[in-house]
């Protein structure tokens, strides 16, 4: 049996990006955001969400840029300071002990020390009611080369980003792997397979005895 919750931002699992941006003054800043995701494979884009009164909103609609940063677990707390300060008040970056570097293709900083980082092209605002959704190309990924695996792409299990359960508003690290995609449900096509040939087999032997007087 199913409880209705009423309509509630409730969805497993929401990432933990931090958003890097240059504010008016040049100041590179850094912001947490979890209502995001990867929204186009071609171009490569993907998808932040913000509030008006964040400075990284204003930041972003200036410079038209802005990092996605992937934390590993170790800068749990950084990345969690990023979400409750602002850069109106703070330097974040200083504050953490981080390091920003200028991207090398958009106006923005990102951090050096995670090991992941998306270079972002502003391309599209959309407004929703409290969030405006930014859209941003993907211009570049880089990835610190201790967290590639033999094929030259990151591993998660190196990477080792973590998660936020907005409800009980917890930070989890991921689990175990437990199947590859657009694969394991393969089992399923077969069983389709199956099903659908031995109906028809069925289908063409009743056919076939009901039509046994015609055929004599
Ligand atoms: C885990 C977590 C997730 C957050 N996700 C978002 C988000 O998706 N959008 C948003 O506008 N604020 C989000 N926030 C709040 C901002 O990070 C926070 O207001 C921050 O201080 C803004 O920084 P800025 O003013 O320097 O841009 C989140 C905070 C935390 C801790």
């Amino acid at each position: 049996m199913k409880k209705s919750l009423g309509p509630k931002a409730i969805v497993y699992p929401t990432p933990v990006f931090v958003i890097g941006s240059y504010d008016n003054f040049g100041k590179p800043n850094l912001m947490t955001a979890s209502w995001g995701g990867i929204c186009c494979s071609h171009p490569p884009s993907i998808t932040v969400s913000l509030r008006k009164n964040r400075l990284t909103y204003s930041s972003i609609l200036e410079r038209k840029a802005f990092t996605v940063n992937i934390p590993s677990e170790i800068h749990v707390n950084e990345s969690d300071f990023f979400g409750i300060t602002s850069g109106k008040e703070t330097d974040k970056f200083a504050a953490a002990k981080l390091t920003p570097i200028k991207a090398q293709h958009v106006d923005a900083p990102f951090v050096k020390e995670f090991p992941l980082v998306l270079e972002c092209r502003l391309t599209q605002t959309v407004e929703i009611g409290v969030h405006t959704q930014f859209i941003g190309e993907i211009i570049d990924t880089k990835a610190e080369t201790s967290v590639l695996n033999e094929k030259g792409i990151p591993d998660i299990k190196k990477v080792r980003p973590f998660l936020f359960a907005p409800e009980g508003r917890g930070y989890y690290s991921i689990g175990r792997f437990i199947g590859l995609a657009f694969s394991i449900g393969k089992r399923f096509m077969c069983w389709l397979f199956n099903h659908v040939f031995l109906n028809l087999n069925s289908l063409f032997i009743v056919i076939g005895m009901l039509t046994l007087p015609l055929q004599t």
